[in-house]
This record gives structure tokens, sequence and C-alpha cells, in this order.
């Protein structure tokens, strides 16, 4: 079991995470706001509806790693990626593992539509037959203020863009997770705005380091890390990475995504690391490594400038980093 004993220099997790943004929208909304904290301890077995789930068996996935992006810092262990997670569709905690393994991931297609040539489904199979595999070694950032570092199996987001076809007018790319009231017990209330959903402009999905993972660790995605397809965008806070999409739109409109909708002032739609920039309610200069007490300092675009920030040149009117 992951104990986390907090130190001095952490912040406390009801002050860092988004969740404590909608807490008080919870109280309003039904007097629930102990409810969210009187989680029974993690069972073996997920047990949403009366239903045992057993954990989803993970099958061997390889592919040759791309060496232009090492992740320039130890691989944390998979433990720690796979048992510390943010899925808010199945609670409010980073002790979701369990009830995650509830996901319907197969069968699982994913519409396309919007500004397209034409709107379509594709099923996550044949999308797998038209794209090669990878796997990038990458930091991830949390708005929290923790980290990871993990090597995730995938293809270039823009190989997707490709196979979409959108029209010349395209602005954005929006990507909406799935949310299944029959198995995600957080989907059922009203307060948040579900689906889960996040966006990037058509700039950012064609950058090459834009990623759609479908595993990690050699294996597939463990339901709790966003089977069995989710977004990796590694200069952003995490909640840019979309877990588990069904659905990727192409429109000209910037949209609304799920963490603006709930907190605009928090959590914008640009959402680029930098330690310059506070959250509202934290420091943003360091973080902590998963998995270990080492503190170390934020760095501007996740580490990732050189590949990324010649796109924000002209974006001088805009909250790039927050
Ligand atoms: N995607 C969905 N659908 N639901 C979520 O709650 N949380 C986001 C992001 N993607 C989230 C999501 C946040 S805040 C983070 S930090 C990462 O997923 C966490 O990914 P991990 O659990 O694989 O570490």
């Amino acid at each position: 079991m992951h104990i986390h004993r907090r130190r001095g220099w952490e912040i406390p997790e009801r002050l860092a995470t988004p969740e404590a943004v909608v807490l008080g929208r919870r109280a309003v909304a039904g007097g629930l706001a102990a409810a969210a904290f009187a989680r029974p301890a993690a069972a073996q077995w997920s047990l949403f509806g009366g239903k045992k789930t057993p954990p989803q068996e993970l099958s061997p996935l390889t592919a040759p790693r791309n060496k232009t992006y090492e992740g320039g810092r130890a691989i944390t262990p998979e433990r720690n990626v796979s048992s510390y997670n943010n899925f808010y569709e199945f609670g409010m905690s980073k002790d979701v593992a369990d009830a995650a393994q509830a996901l319907p991931v197969r069968p699982w297609t994913i519409a396309i539509d919007g500004m397209v040539k034409q709107n379509r489904t594709i099923g996550y199979d044949d999308l797998l037959k038209q794209v090669k595999l990878e796997e990038r070694v990458y930091r991830h950032r949390c708005v929290e203020a923790w980290a990871m570092t993990v090597p995730w199996i995938g293809f270039p987001l823009a190989d997707l863009v490709r196979l979409a076809e959108p029209l010349a007018g395209a602005q954005y790319v929006v990507f909406h997770s799935l949310a299944d009231e029959k198995t995600m017990p957080e989907v059922k209330q009203a307060w948040y705005p579900w689906p889960y959903t996040e966006g990037l402009t058509m700039q950012e999905a064609a950058n090459e380091l834009a990623f759609l993972s479908v595993g990690m660790y050699g294996k597939t995605m463990p339901p709790q890390n966003g089977a069995p397809i989710r977004l990796t965008v590694p200069w952003k806070y995490g909640f840019k990475s979309a877990k588990s999409i069904a659905r990727v739109t192409f429109t000209d409109k910037r949209p609304t995504t799920f963490w603006e909708a709930l907190q605009d002032s928090e959590y914008g739609f640009w959402a680029n690391v930098n330690p310059a920039v506070p959250h509202p309610r934290w420091s943003q200069a360091r973080e902590r490594l998963l998995g270990s007490d080492e503190m170390v300092p934020t760095q501007i675009w996740n580490g990732y400038g050189p590949f990324v920030a010649g796109m924000y040149a002209d974006k001088t009117n805009e909250r790039l980093f927050a």
C-alpha cells in the first residue's frame, strides 16, 4: 500500500487538488462536502453498483523507443504511476485504481466529428492498424506540483489528425473522455460538466511532442491511467492530457474545457508549465517526484521549450501559463 506522509514542503492535498474547487459547489448542490472524503478504503475489487469487477489484465505491448524524447530523469516506478491517479470520473481521491477496473475498455470506438471531411467512428483496433507505435519517455507535471517520468507507448497525435481529414477552417481539436454513468460513479454528479473535455489548437496538435498513448511500461494502458487511449502533452499541466478518449471534434471555436468550466481563474485553456507563474493558491516553482520525497525545480514548458516555445511567440495577450 502506498502510504503518503506529508512533509513540511508539501501542499496539503485538499488545497492543491482541483477537486477543492468543486467542493464548494458540492456543498451548495447537496450538502455533501463531507461525503467527498467519506470514501471507503480501497477494496481489492471495484464494487460500484454492487458488482465486483476483477482487475483488468494488461497485455504486453512493446515498440521501439524514440530517443529524441528521453525523459532526462529516472523513470518513475510503475507501481507509483499506476496507483496514484487523477481520474475524477471514478472518484476524487488519488486512490481510484480499483474503481477504474470497471472501465469498459473493449470494444472501444472513437467518434470523429465537427469540421472534418466526413463524420465517422473508428474502432480502436482499426486505428492501431493505421499508425506506427513507438515508445517515448516523457516528464509529466501535474498542476498540483507532483511529477512523474513515464515510458509511454503510442503514436503522434498528428497521425490521428491526418486520418480525420479536418477541413481547412478547423482551428481547434477537442478531446472528450468517456462519460459512462453505468461504470463511473462521479459521472452521475450533475455539478461537474461531464464529459471531461480538453482542447488544443491545430498547431499544438500538429506539434511533434503531442502524443496519443495506448500503453506504458511495455504493456497496454491500465484503466486508471486512461485506457485504452489518452492524450499526452508533456509541456502542459497534466490536466490537459485527457484520458479514455471517446470522441474527437474539430472546430473553429475555442472549447471551454472541463476545468476551465469549473474554475477558469485557476485552470485555463493554455495551461503551459511555468515555474514563475504561481497557481492562485500555491507556488509552481518546484515539484515532488512521485515515488520519492525529492523536490526538484520546475522548468518552463516542463523543459520542452525547444520543441514548443515558438508556437506561442505571437500570443502575447493570452494567459499562457495558468
Ligand atoms: N482525464 C480524465 N478523463 N479525467 C481526469 O480526472 N485528470 C487529469 C488527466 N486526465 C483526468 C484526466 C489530471 S489532473 C492529471 S494530472 C492526469 O490525467 C493524471 O494522469 P495519471 O493518473 O495517469 O497520472
